[in-house]
């Protein structure tokens, strides 16, 4: 029992608490595209917890609403300026209630299309590149400072620096927000595909050193990771340098990871057929911890196509590929992305995408239209196909990865996996978690079993995931 005493500091600082918690700051961050964008969201907001600003999960509450934003396709770009418009009449919104906003675009349509944003959104007040977000708060006291001076609204502040090294150095340590992690370790890509914005966008190919990649990934352990995603554009052409200066690959680095006590699981994502070299594929075969999952896109099964896209392999040596990786581990799944209707697609072209699916099996897939970027080379392609030809062909493919897909997923009835339970499900006593092929999977168990590799045997499955059982014993 508390005294009288006890009871009314106990409410006091409860009240203090919730008054503090009202009166922070707060930061509306939305995200779109890719999972670099994911793990860059997630930093911005570490690097803002810094600076007195809370995340949350209500626009309406943003002193900053921040869009960080993709560039990929014309659909994903076009998203962010019907969420500005909102985001403007948030604001006004917020302005007859005495509240100020500061509105934030970033990332690769940014890059892209800085004059574009200036013309159709004036009231942003700050851009920012996908290798420039570290900049925000240098830039957010200028805006604020201005604010102050002269009254009003101010657009202009823009930043698409090019240069990715310093980005990493300027934000505070990664920390773990459960039990599986991203960890950036290379940015950019130099392998300029013909229809792909991305070299434009995010710069030319860059490694972190080993060390500072091995220290962010110590310290997610440390917090509670036990899974780690290494992310990059080309993530599998890592060449970063080590404490001697000697330049290291990836498969180098997966087997430095693989010594950290508490490290259960590493993924790693997105590959390049073309740059997985015979240490990649050793380590697949000898690291444990490394998932039996690899997510390689093909983007189309034609040679004729793969060349006009630049691609640097052929639909054979890719096959080739498949198979020496299963020789080292016949556990692997294989993903992928494919694009139709690239410029000149022919139904013959198509139908080699289609031999290709069959012969591979991939078990998750990406698939979408050929989308026109301004600025690509296969944007003024001359043999563009019509936009009737690339819905019917997205339609095929899409019915028949997502058949493979299933019947992956009804194959793993009555099989038992190691699944890491992140979160709690829709319904009572539900957890979600993942097996090692990335399959979301729902099962009945203790909330105390979030944050921990369990294994559970599939009872029933969807397409989309499964169903399962913990082990007892
Ligand atoms: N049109 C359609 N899909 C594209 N991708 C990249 N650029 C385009 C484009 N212009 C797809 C590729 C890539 C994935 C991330 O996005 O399949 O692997
Ligand atoms: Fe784009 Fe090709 Fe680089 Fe992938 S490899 S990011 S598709 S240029």
């Amino acid at each position: 029992m508390l005294t009288k005493e006890e009871d009314y500091q106990k409410k006091s600082l409860k009240n203090l608490k919730v008054k503090i918690k009202e009166e922070m700051k707060k930061i509306f961050i939305k995200t779109f595209g890719c999972q670099m964008n994911v793990y860059d969201s997630k930093r911005i907001a570490d690097l803002m917890k810094k600076y007195g600003y809370e995340e949350t999960d209500k626009i309406s509450e943003g002193d900053i609403i921040l869009f960080n934003t993709c560039h990929i396709r014309e659909k994903a770009a076009e998203k962010v300026f019907s969420d500005l418009g909102r985001a403007k009449k948030v604001k006004n919104v917020r302005e007859k209630q005495g509240k100020d906003t500061i509105i934030v675009v970033m990332g690769c349509v940014v890059q892209a299309e800085d004059d574009v944003i200036i013309k159709r959104a004036p009231y942003v007040d700050i851009a920012l590149g996908p290798l420039a977000y570290h900049k925000l708060p240098e830039l957010l006291k200028k805006v604020l400072s201005k604010r102050d001076s002269e009254e009003g609204n101010n657009f202009g502040l823009i930043d698409t620096e090019f240069y990715a090294e310093p980005k990493f150095d300027y934000l505070p340590d990664n920390k773990s927000q459960g039990a599986c992690s991203f960890l950036a370790i290379q940015e950019g890509c130099d392998n300029f595909c013909t229809y792909c914005v991305v070299p434009y966008t995010r710069g030319i190919e860059y490694s972190r050193p080993i060390e500072d990649v091995l220290k962010e990934a110590k310290s997610l352990v440390n917090t509670g990771t036990l899974e780690i995603n290494l992310l990059g554009q080309n993530v599998n052409s890592y060449h970063g340098e080590d404490k001697n200066g000697k330049e290291r690959n990836i498969a180098y680095l997966i087997n430095k990871l693989a010594e950290i006590d508490g490290l259960k699981r590493i993924r790693y994502t997105t590959s390049y057929p073309a740059d997985v070299d015979d240490d990649l594929i050793e380590a697949h075969k000898n690291i444990k911890e490394l998932m039996p999952y690899l997510h390689l896109p093909i983007q189309a099964g034609s040679d004729i196509i793969l060349k006009a896209m630049n691609r640097r392999y052929s639909a054979s040596e890719y096959l080739r590929l498949v198979e020496k990786l299963l020789k080292a581990n016949s556990e692997i799944g294989f993903s992928s992305d494919f694009i139709v209707g690239f410029p000149g697609e022919s139904d013959k072209d198509f139908e080699k995408t289609i031999r290709i699916v069959n012969e591979v099996k991939f078990i998750q897939a990406f698939s979408f239209k050929y989308s026109q970027r301004a600025g690509t080379p296969a944007a003024i392609m001359k043999n563009q196909i019509e936009e009737n030809v690339k819905t019917e062909r997205l339609q095929i493919l899409q019915d028949l990865l997502f058949s493979y897909q299933n019947k992956f997923n009804k194959d793993c009835i009555d099989k038992t996996m190691p699944v890491l339970f992140e979160q709690k499900g829709r319904h009572k006593g539900q957890l979600v978690g993942r097996t090692p092929y990335m399959q979301n999977l729902y099962a009945e168990a203790d909330f105390n079993c979030i944050n921990k590799l369990i294994d559970v045997k599939i009872i029933d499955a969807t397409t989309n995931s499964l169903k399962g059982e913990k082990v007892k014993g």
